[in-house]
């Protein structure tokens, strides 16, 4: 990266001291992550922001709805700042309130809502896991999803997943014994989402049509030509990956869980990880006495993760050294107060 660059944000850094701390997630470029203070998958960012009381900005490298996450987590006077606010995330905005308010109703209506407990992936707006934590459901994210279902099917008999459905199907069914005919897909884009009442009523799992347009660019084909390609390589995914994908991967696991599995594998083994190829060239990077490569032959950045830059990283440590508070991501009152219910419920699971 620039080196000047680098020196202005070491250089603003070092200005702020304790002031400032600094999250990036594991999806970020190399240059942004080299002025973490933590690095992270989003459940563990949300937590060092919540144990950062001291720190009067987070500068959280990531995208919106982790920033968010943050803002409800923190007490009310840090600050919570996106270095490009327009680092969103496609899949959080596959779902909207007023969508899921919709399709709430049309549950109310058929007079199966009582028995429905809603869960969300962190991937989703803090209007969202508002909604979540007014109907006594729960957020989960990649790590604890199974855990988080778990408890849901203990307070309800179905469970309506927001906004990931491949995080949903491939946890009901490959971890949690339920068949594919257990689920059903609710598009907010057709009327009734798509669905009979008859489906609605029978279906144990209400998935919601979102899905990571970076993950779901993994096919079978993917898993396929680099098991032809390099015999003996293991198949390491995301669960955001397609149904498909995952049954055809020997490993399955959150961003956490695909980097503790490439540190523990031996010297000389072969993985093809489908994952965020920031992520996975630095795995390669930091393990040159093991071959590991990316799932598939296109690359497959993260574009929205891609916008927080060392330029926009700069301008963002900069403003706040000159007294301003650039891109300050706030959650109103109340959505946060029913939020972080759904949060406080997923950080005390089993
Ligand atoms: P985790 O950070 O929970 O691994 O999720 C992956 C992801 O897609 C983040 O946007
Ligand atoms: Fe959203 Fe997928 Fe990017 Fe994660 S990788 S921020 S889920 S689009």
């Amino acid at each position: 990266s620039d080196p000047g660059l680098v020196a202005r944000a070491a250089a603003a850094k070092a200005a702020l001291g304790d002031r400032v701390f600094v999250l990036g997630h594991h999806y970020q470029r190399d240059e942004v992550i080299q002025f973490a203070d933590v690095t992270g998958d989003s459940f563990k960012l949300a937590r060092e922001a919540a144990a950062r009381p001291a720190a009067e900005f987070i500068v959280f490298c990531g995208v919106h709805f982790m920033a968010e996450s943050a803002d409800i987590l923190t007490t009310a006077a840090q600050k919570v700042v996106l270095p490009d606010l327009a680092a969103g995330c496609s899949m959080a905005d596959m779902a909207v309130l007023g969508q899921v308010e919709t399709a709430w109703e049309q549950f109310t209506d058929l007079g199966i809502q009582g028995d429905i407990v809603p869960v969300t992936y962190m991937n989703s707006s803090a209007d969202i896991k508002g909604f979540v934590g007014r109907n006594g459901g729960v957020v989960c994210t990649s790590s604890n999803a199974e855990r988080a279902l778990t408890w849901a099917f203990e307070q309800g008999q179905k469970v309506f997943f927001l906004p990931d459905q491949h995080l949903g199907r491939n946890t009901a069914v490959l971890e949690m014994g339920f068949s594919l005919d257990d689920c059903v897909l609710y598009d907010p884009h057709k009327p009734n989402g798509g669905l009979t009442a008859e489906q609605l009523r029978d279906a144990k799992m209400i998935l919601w049509r979102g899905h990571c347009s970076v993950h779901g660019r993994f096919t079978l084909d993917s898993v396929r030509e680099v098991r032809e390609r390099v015999p003996g390589v293991n198949v390491l995914v995301h669960p955001e990956c397609r149904h498909e994908v995952v049954r055809a991967a020997d490993q399955v696991g959150s961003t956490e869980y695909i980097i503790k599995a490439l540190e523990a594998a031996p010297a000389g083994s072969a993985w093809a990880v489908g994952t965020e190829l920031n992520l996975v060239r630095r795995m390669a990077l930091a393990h040159p006495d093991k071959q590991i490569m990316f799932l598939d032959r296109a690359v497959c950045y993260c574009s929205t993760m891609n916008r927080i830059d060392l330029p926009h990283l700069v301008w963002a440590l900069e403003e706040l050294v000159a007294g301003r508070v650039p891109n300050q991501i706030t959650v109103d009152e109340d959505t946060a107060k029913y939020a972080r219910i759904a949060l406080d419920q997923m950080l005390a699971l089993p």
